[in-house]
């Protein structure tokens, strides 16, 4: 199948290649659509993939829905990183996004930027994603000037929760919509590819997507941005906590793995499983020998 004869994919795009920052540069200036999901190791990425999603981010959000925590602060470089290294074995062709955790990137530029390369050595990601608006300008501009790929991440920042006084919609009055065009347009003149657009009234996120030239990939910021992004455990129904407004949930896998997991435990309790297809056979002869040796132990 040609890229010409596949909806889903702009001119600019090849079906086998690769997506690279200029490709989803170029589905923006297209007004195409950009697919965007998060997925956190080697089975889930390789779906993710296969369903050619253009940006696969290993979010932060990995904190709660894979590690059971209450939220994204807690989670470390170390553990970012074992996560990025098993979603890059599972991805041959979406464009690959780490996600830079809380307090890697804050207190001080260089480490930031030894945090970000980290993300590309050792993660084997792309591009960084790091949450902040007109204050992550410096960070934002010293992370490009090493070589690496900045997505910024502005409206509501989860890193910042207590901050924000939870989680809550932004950008509502019409200053602090403005002050997020003005954290939008700061990181577009920092040299960021992409911004995600967090949790942001629909009207705003259409303005903020309208003016800048670089892709915004909204989360709960409506119709008119120039992407979506997703969680993967929100729309597969994977997670047991809340889910927000925004999530559709495509399917409820949670009920599936439980049904599934409750009929092996009833085919173990009532010896249904392993059945005759599922067990080695030994040649008769070779059953003999061992019993008879088995007898001297
Ligand atoms: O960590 C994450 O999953 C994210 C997305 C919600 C954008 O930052």
């Amino acid at each position: 199948m040609s890229a010409q004869s596949d909806p889903q994919h702009s001119k600019s795009i090849s079906v086998h290649s690769k997506i690279t920052l200029s490709d989803i540069q170029a589905k923006k200036r297209e007004s195409l659509p950009i697919t965007m999901l998060t997925a956190y190791d080697y089975s889930s990425a390789l779906l993710v993939d296969q369903a050619k999603i253009d940006v696969i981010l290993v979010g932060d959000s990995l904190a709660m829905v894979m590690m059971g925590l209450e939220s994204t602060v807690p989670v470390t470089m170390e553990e970012m990183l074992h996560h990025c290294r098993a979603v890059s074995k599972g991805a041959q062709r979406a464009l690959l996004v780490g996600d830079m955790p809380f307090m890697s990137f804050q207190a001080d530029t260089a480490e930031a930027v030894r945090n970000a390369g980290r993300f590309l050595k050792e993660g084997a990601m792309e591009a960084v994603k790091l949450e902040g608006g007109k204050e992550a300008v410096p960070t934002v501009k010293a992370i490009i000037n090493a070589g690496i790929p900045v997505m910024g991440h502005i409206g509501l920042t989860p890193q910042s929760v207590s901050k924000l006084g939870g989680y809550r919609v932004q950008g509502k009055s019409s200053a602090a919509a403005l002050s997020l065009l003005q954290d939008a347009i700061a990181m577009e003149s920092a040299g960021c590819f992409s911004i995600v657009l967090e949790a942001v009234p629909a009207p705003v996120a259409k303005i903020i997507s309208e003016r800048l030239e670089i892709p915004i990939i909204g989360i709960g910021a409506g119709p008119e941005c120039d992407g979506q992004v997703l969680v993967y455990h929100d729309l597969l129904g994977l997670f047991d906590r809340f889910t927000p407004k925004f999530v559709k949930q495509y399917a409820n896998l949670n009920e599936v793995i439980h049904l599934a997991l409750r009929a092996y435990a009833d085919d173990v309790s009532s010896h249904q499983f392993p059945a005759d297809e599922h067990t080695y056979p030994i040649e008769e002869g070779e059953l003999e020998k061992f019993l008879e040796l088995a007898k001297e132990y």
